[in-house]
């Protein structure tokens, strides 16, 4: 394994909980279609872009819509998803998070995001974060999604830190994969069976001891 000189943060579901808000509204707009949309899919929509989830959502329910349809429900869906976001600030940041990224920044080890989202900057924005990170790689700026690796690959570019110095934190099966893909170091932040195919798996980061970081830092 290689000693780790940069890190690289998913968003949603690792640094706010705006998983929950993402499931929220995509499940409304599949029920509103009258298709069924469970919390197991919605681990497969985690990581996923914005129109990769619509098409899978519809393809569970054997639904298609036109081209102009279907980007009328992607911004049904995204502004459901904000209205859940209006009063989203620091305090919103998950616990243990912040104490990593101080330890990280204090020891100069730069900082990057790597998200699906479209909405990074904003959720950044309101939580006070986003003078913190030294690059920002979003939904905005990449052309294929998790479990790609495009995303983790501009992000370490960004940062100047060759890949497999690069660590990842991840909620996302997808991300984990792209994050290997990449032949970066994965932690997944969840369930251990969900997210199995990461390096290290830790259920949040109040579990993870700067220690353990440290030593990631001076293999
Ligand atoms: C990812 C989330 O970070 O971003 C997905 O895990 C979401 O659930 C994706 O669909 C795209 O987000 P947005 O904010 O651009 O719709
Ligand atoms: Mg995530």
């Amino acid at each position: 394994m290689s000693k780790i000189k940069g890190v690289i943060f998913d968003l949603d579901g690792v640094i706010v909980d705006t998983a929950k808000f993402h499931f929220l509204a995509w499940r409304k707009l599949a029920n509103d279609l009258g298709i069924d949309f469970t919390e197991t899919q919605n681990e497969e929509l985690k990581g996923v872009s914005r129109v990769r989830s619509l098409e899978k959502i519809l393809a569970w329910g054997n639904v298609s819509l036109s081209e102009e349809d279907f980007n009328e429900k992607m911004a049904v869906k995204n502004e459901n998803y904000l209205s859940f976001l209006t009063n989203l600030n620091s305090e919103d940041i998950l616990p243990g998070v912040s104490r990593v990224i101080d330890f990280l920044i204090e020891n100069n080890i730069p900082i990057a995001l790597g998200s699906a989202s479209k909405n990074a900057r904003p959720i950044l924005e309101k939580t006070a974060l986003i003078g913190k990170f030294q690059a920002i790689v979003d939904g905005n700026d990449v052309s294929i999604a998790k479990p790609d690796p495009e995303v983790f690959i501009s992000a370490a570019k960004k940062i100047e830190i060759p890949q497999e110095n690069c660590l990842v934190f991840e909620d996302s099966v997808a991300g984990v994969q792209a994050a290997n893909k990449a032949g970066m170091l994965s932690i997944g932040i969840g369930d251990k069976a969900v997210l199995h195919e990461a390096d290290h798996i830790f259920s949040s980061f109040e579990e993870i001891e700067i220690e353990f970081i440290k030593k990631l830092m001076i293999l």
